[in-house]
């Protein structure tokens, strides 16, 4: 685990794009008109992470809540998502982006569940920036499906209950092969991690900022890593010790 140095930058941003409705409603525009503008916001950061050498970036599209919303939002959401991949793909592509989705992909149309596999498939042996696309994604289902793999494995007596641990359920959890988030960035002015990678923001630098979404800009993400870098993690340990090992 990293403590503070010099010119600390993380490996792994973890996003919440909040404010697309607020956007377009300060324009006295539809909210799709936000979730459009977002879009842009997207490419923008993805651009702006290559550039700063970022390992990995994940974006949270759309949570297990959000089909709550109205059923006219949700669908315009979902033909969103679908043009998106469509027309991005060969470019993320040819940048060496390596994508992912996680999240439940079993809701979503068989035209779109396609398009996602297709998608990984072309882009998983790129070497660049890992893109992970958290879609129909929540905290705690990723934490049962985990506890969901555990015991089949303890089923099919493969597994003690007993050798089950911390370490284990890392392991079956999203984006175990990855560095861990260590920067969370929060748009919209919320403060709260609604139902995202729970598990994995365990000890993730926390950053929010009332910008909303579309509004990001290179500026805006310089603060969150500006602010990033001053931080101390301790991972437990006092400042005392940390400054020591770092000496
Ligand atoms: C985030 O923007 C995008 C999604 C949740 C899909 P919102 O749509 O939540 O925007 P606000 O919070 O209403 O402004
Ligand atoms: C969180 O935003 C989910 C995404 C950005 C995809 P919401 O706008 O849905 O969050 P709440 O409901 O305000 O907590
Ligand atoms: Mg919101």
């Amino acid at each position: 685990m990293a403590s503070k140095t010099k010119d600390q930058k993380p490996h792994h941003i973890a996003i919440i794009m909040d404010g697309n409705g607020r956007w377009a409603k300060q324009r006295l525009l539809p909210r799709y008109a936000g979730h459009k503008a977002g879009v842009e916001t997207v490419r923008r950061v993805i651009k702006f992470c290559s550039e700063n050498d970022i390992k990995a970036l994940t974006l949270f599209a759309f949570s297990s809540e959000n089909w709550r919303r109205p059923k006219q939002e949700v669908s315009l959401l979902m033909d969103l998502f679908m043009t998106a991949l469509q027309r991005e793909i060969d470019t993320l592509h040819k940048n060496n982006v390596c994508l992912r989705i996680i999240g439940n992909k079993k809701a979503f149309s068989e035209k779109l569940q396609k398009l996602i596999a297709d998608a990984e498939e072309q882009t998983k042996n790129n070497s660049g920036i890992n893109l992970v696309i958290a879609a129909n994604y929540g905290g705690h289902w990723d934490i049962v499906e985990a506890t969901k793999r555990l015991a089949a494995r303890v089923e099919q007596g493969q597994l003690q209950s007993s050798d089950i641990n911390e370490s284990l359920l890392a392991t079956e959890i999203s984006l175990a092969d990855l560095p861990e988030p260590d920067l969370f960035i929060r748009t919209g002015g919320e403060k709260r991690v609604s139902n995202f990678l729970l598990w994995q923001l365990a000890y993730t630098e926390l950053y929010f900022t009332d910008t909303l979404w579309p509004d990001f800009d290179k500026a805006t993400f310089t603060k969150a890593l500006e602010s990033f870098a001053t931080r101390q993690r301790r991972f437990g340990r006092t400042a005392d010790q940390v400054e020591q090992e770092n000496a």
